[in-house]
C-alpha cells in the first residue's frame, strides 16, 4: 500500500466546543493555511523569523503555544488534521500574543510533499505521534522509512528532527527505524528543558510509559 493512503490519525468526532469553533471563526484568515498543491513561500509566512520548525500533529497545541511563546524568533508551522485541536490553538495565540505560529490543517503527508519547499526548515517537532500499539495497526505508524525519505528534503543541511514518544516499544522503533537509514544520524538525548511538560508525561509510570526523547541531525 502506498505511504500516502495510510491513515496515521485516529478518525475522531469533530466534536468542537463553542469557544474552539469561534476562536476558528475569528482567526483562521489571521493563523490558519488551507492545503494546497503549491509550495509556500515560507519566509514571507515568517519574515522576521531567524528559523522555521515545523510540527507535525500538535493535537490540542499546548506544547505548541509554549515553546512559540518562549522562542519568539523561531517561527513555527503547525500541522494538524483534528479541528477542534486547530482552534484550541488558534486561541492560545491570540491569548498569548504569539505572531510566530501558523497553522496548516490536514494530513502531513500531502501536505508536506506538495506545500513544503526543499531545504526550508531547520527543524521538525513530532511529540507523542500516535504510538498504535496493536501489531495489525503498526502500519499507521508516521514514522517509517517513507517519512524519513519524504521529511528528508525538506530539512535544511545540519537541521534537525525531534520526537518525544510516551510508549516504550514505539521509541525502540522508531530507533531501529532511524539506524536503517543512511538519511540521520542521532538517538536518545534527555527530556530537553524547551520541551514543555505535556498531559502526556508522567502518565501512568508503567515499564512501557516513559517518555523518551529522541534527535536526530540531517546527514
Ligand atoms: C497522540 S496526539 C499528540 C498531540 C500533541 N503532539 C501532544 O503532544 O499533545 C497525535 C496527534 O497527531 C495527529 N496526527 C496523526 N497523524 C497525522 C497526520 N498524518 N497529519 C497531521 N496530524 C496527524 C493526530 O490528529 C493527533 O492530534
Amino acid at each position: 500500500m502506498e505511504q500516502s493512503s495510510i491513515r496515521t490519525y485516529r478518525l475522531r468526532g469533530s466534536r468542537i466546543t463553542g469557544p474552539q469553533q469561534s476562536a476558528l471563526d475569528k482567526y483562521w484568515d489571521a493563523y490558519g493555511i488551507e492545503y494546497s498543491t503549491e509550495f509556500l513561500n515560507i519566509s514571507s509566512l515568517f519574515p522576521t523569523a531567524e528559523d522555521v520548525v515545523l510540527e507535525i500533529g500538535f493535537g490540542m497545541g499546548e506544547a505548541t503555544a509554549l515553546i512559540a511563546r518562549d522562542f519568539p524568533n523561531t517561527g513555527f508551522l503547525a500541522v494538524e488534521v483534528h479541528k477542534p485541536g486547530i482552534g484550541k490553538l488558534m486561541a492560545r495565540v491570540e491569548e498569548l500574543a504569539l505572531s510566530n505560529i501558523r497553522i496548516i490543517e490536514g494530513d502531513a503527508h500531502p501536505i508536506i510533499t506538495t506545500m513544503i519547499p526543499d531545504k526550508s526548515v531547520d527543524g521538525v517537532h513530532l511529540f507523542f505521534p500516535d504510538p498504535w500499539p496493536k501489531k495489525r495497526h503498526n502500519k499507521r505508524r508516521i514514522v517509517n522509512a517513507e517519512f524519513l525519505a519524504l521529511i528528508h528534503p525538506k530539512i535544511k543541511d545540519g537541521g534537525f528532527f525531534h520526537i518525544a514518544t510516551d510508549w516504550v516499544p514505539y521509541a525502540e522503533y522508531i530507533e531501529e527505524v532511524f539506524a536503517a537509514s543512511p538519511l540521520f544520524t542521532g538517538g536518545v538525548v534527555e527530556r530537553p528543558e524547551w520541551r514543555p511538560v505535556t498531559r502526556f508525561e508522567g502518565q501512568g509510570i508503567t515499564k512501557d510509559h516513559q517518555v523518551t526523547d529522541l534527535r536526530y541531525t540531517k546527514n
